[in-house]
């Protein structure tokens, strides 16, 4: 059994170094847009839909190119979850470009890639967020030369199994997929996937190309989420305009469709 080590509640992270495109760092209309993510995810899989005896959630978060808001997705879908009340873990899967440890100043000594070539256990890559007492991080450890080997690999199969034991929800922020093959390989360990889609940036036939890969795996694809829209007559204003504002005057910029 995987016991995790128990997270702090006030944040860890000094004021100045607190980002407002996570946790609490983010202006109302953000919060907003993922607490609606959320709820769009729970009705999109229920716990009903998942094979008798299962009751945590393998969620991946994926997109067709890189930089397209994955990784933000999947931290604060996992802490509006870890909000909620459920037990979360974000998994760095993208283990070619992580980010999350580095936004989070978490140690990255050891993690995902360390665990699947069998140097270290389960509970020495999990780490509390620092940003909610339910949400925790396992890093993506040191990058390996054979990432995508290593998520398609029996110990990965075996890690999320085991891992499933001890929380409500895991999710895998993944590399894009039309880039590597790593999302597609994880997809087959996921009960479904939410796709990012970064208005003006990701085009119509890179997505076109995302979905038809995936529909060949055979993926469940839960729903979408647009990031930096541009939509306008967002009925919130922004509480933040900055470098890192989400949502200025007018434009919603988080806006999960899921
Ligand atoms: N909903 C959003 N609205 C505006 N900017 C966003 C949004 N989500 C992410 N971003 C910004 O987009 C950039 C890429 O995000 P990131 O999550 O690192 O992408 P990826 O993991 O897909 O490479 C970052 O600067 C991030 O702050
Ligand atoms: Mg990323």
């Amino acid at each position: 059994m995987i016991t995790f080590k128990k997270g702090k509640k006030d944040r860890l992270l000094r004021p100045d170094e607190e980002k407002k495109t996570f946790g609490a760092g983010l202006n109302f209309a953000a919060s907003e847009a993922y607490r609606l993510l959320r709820t769009n995810l729970l009705f999109a899989l229920p716990i009903s839909s998942l094979h008798s005896g299962e009751t945590c959630r393998v969620v991946g978060v994926t997109s067709s190119m890189s930089g397209e808001g994955k990784s933000t997705t999947a931290l604060n879908l996992g802490y509006v979850l870890a909000e909620s009340g459920k037990k979360v873990l974000v998994v760095e899967a993208d283990m070619r470009l992580p980010t999350i440890s580095g936004w989070l100043k978490l140690e990255r000594r050891v993690g995902l890639s360390s665990l699947l070539a069998g140097l270290c256990t389960e509970g020495e890559t999990i780490q509390p967020s620092g940003i909610q007492e339910r949400l925790w991080i396992m890093n993506a450890g040191p990058i390996p030369p054979n990432p995508t080997e290593l998520l398609g690999s029996e110990r990965m199969k075996t890690t999320l199994r085991n891992l499933a034991g001890a929380c409500d929800f895991i999710i895998l922020d993944l590399p894009p997929v039309n880039e590597v093959s790593d999302a597609l390989v994880a997809s087959r360990l996921i009960h479904g996937m939410i796709m990012v889609v970064r208005q003006g940036y990701a085009t119509r036939s890179s997505v076109g190309e995302a979905m038809r890969e995936m529909e060949n795996v055979g993926v469940k694809v839960l729903g979408f989420v647009m990031t930096h829209s541009e939509r306008q007559g967002t009925k919130y204003k922004s509480y933040y305009k900055g470098k890192y504002a989400y949502a200025k005057e007018g434009k919603d910029k988080a806006e999960p469709a899921v």
